[in-house]
């Protein structure tokens, strides 16, 4: 019996700790081969991911000795939680650890957006000083959206206060007298009020049933025209084909999306539109972020193969290995 798979690239202070105490075998592709990882997997007593290994049923299943997964990240979407209990495998998550740096980079693309820096960008380093193609817009007064008002939603709105934006929040979960409203001078509204008064809207929502394709042509043409719109959580919430439509007609000013409804994504139109600013989904990572993410998947996993509870499950904190065929 092994101790320790990671199928992902994970690596820092965190891994080499662990490393010092378990066998540890670090495969940054193996998510890539779901054949070779659920081969290799059975010898293993814990797997760690992020977001790119699909931890199905099929997988857990055929892995007898496994009692834990590390899922260094906070999205959820790639595990399949429901079966982990039934079969007694702890997941732990690090919630958290990355939600500053996911609200700094929606800050960024809100900026980007409104000021076009990508677009000058690219065309002054061809030579050009056309200063009236990229007049911008200030953020000043001007009243952000946030579409799921956990961590990174309130986190994305301080921020945002800071720049003189009033915000308006729709969360279906948060409570009207919720302190974090007040704390926000946030009004908490439904979504529809939501996109019809936001000049610029971001999303900060997990990928449910509930959420798939929410962000729609419905939506969209509610929104203000030439409204800005950002998605930083996950790509699922957006139906892609309705933002090219809704960006291409105009409806909308501009689009950040770091997350797709398919990662890689296949290159399409939205790749051609200078008013579209695309990055690989890298809301998490920055060092401090990593670091922090990677220390406490390595720690509870650690802490679960030691026989501890762990500090941060997504259900049991214990495994019961007893219910696994
Ligand atoms: C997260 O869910 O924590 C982020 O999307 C980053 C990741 O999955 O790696």
């Amino acid at each position: 019996m092994s101790d320790i798979l990671i199928s992902e690239n994970i690596r820092g202070a965190g891994v080499d700790a662990l490393q010092s105490r378990f066998d540890v075998s670090l495969q940054p592709d193996l998510w890539k081969s779901p054949r070779a990882l659920a081969q290799q997997l059975k010898g293993y007593r814990a797997l760690i991911v992020r977001n790119q290994t699909p931890v199905t049923a099929e997988l857990l299943g055929g892995a007898a000795e496994l009692i834990v997964v590390g899922r260094a990240g906070v999205g959820l979407d790639n595990v399949d939680i429901k079966f982990a209990e039934e079969a007694g495998i702890v997941i732990a998550s690090t919630p958290d650890q990355n939600s500053i740096s996911a609200a700094e980079l929606a800050i960024g693309m809100i900026l980007s957006l409104a000021r076009m820096i990508p677009a000058a960008d690219r065309d002054t380093k061809q030579g050009n000083w056309n200063r009236q193609k990229f007049v911008g817009v200030e953020l000043y007064g001007k009243t952000l959206g946030i579409v799921g008002a956990g961590r990174i939603g309130y986190l994305t709105a301080r921020r945002a206060m800071a720049f003189g934006m009033k915000i308006l929040t729709y969360d279906p979960y948060l409570s009207p007298d919720n302190v974090l409203l007040s704390d926000l001078q946030a009004k908490l509204v439904g979504l529809d009020e939501l996109l019809r008064r936001a000049d610029v809207v971001s999303c900060h929502l997990p990928a449910t049933r509930e959420t798939a394709g929410l962000m729609n042509s419905a939506c969209f043409s509610k929104m203000k025209p030439g409204a800005l719109f950002v998605n930083t959580s996950r790509g699922a919430v957006v139906a892609e084909a309705d933002l090219l439509a809704a960006l291409k007609s105009g409806a909308l000013g501009g689009a950040g999306l770091d997350v797709r409804s398919s990662e890689p994504p296949a290159v399409g139109e939205l790749e051609t539109l200078p008013n579209v600013i695309l990055t690989p989904h890298i809301a998490a990572f920055t060092r401090e972020a990593q670091e922090r993410v990677t220390r406490a998947v390595c720690e509870d996993v650690a802490r679960v193969l030691d026989g501890k509870p762990a500090i941060n499950p997504v259900a049991s904190a214990m495994p019961r290995k007893q219910a696994v065929k």
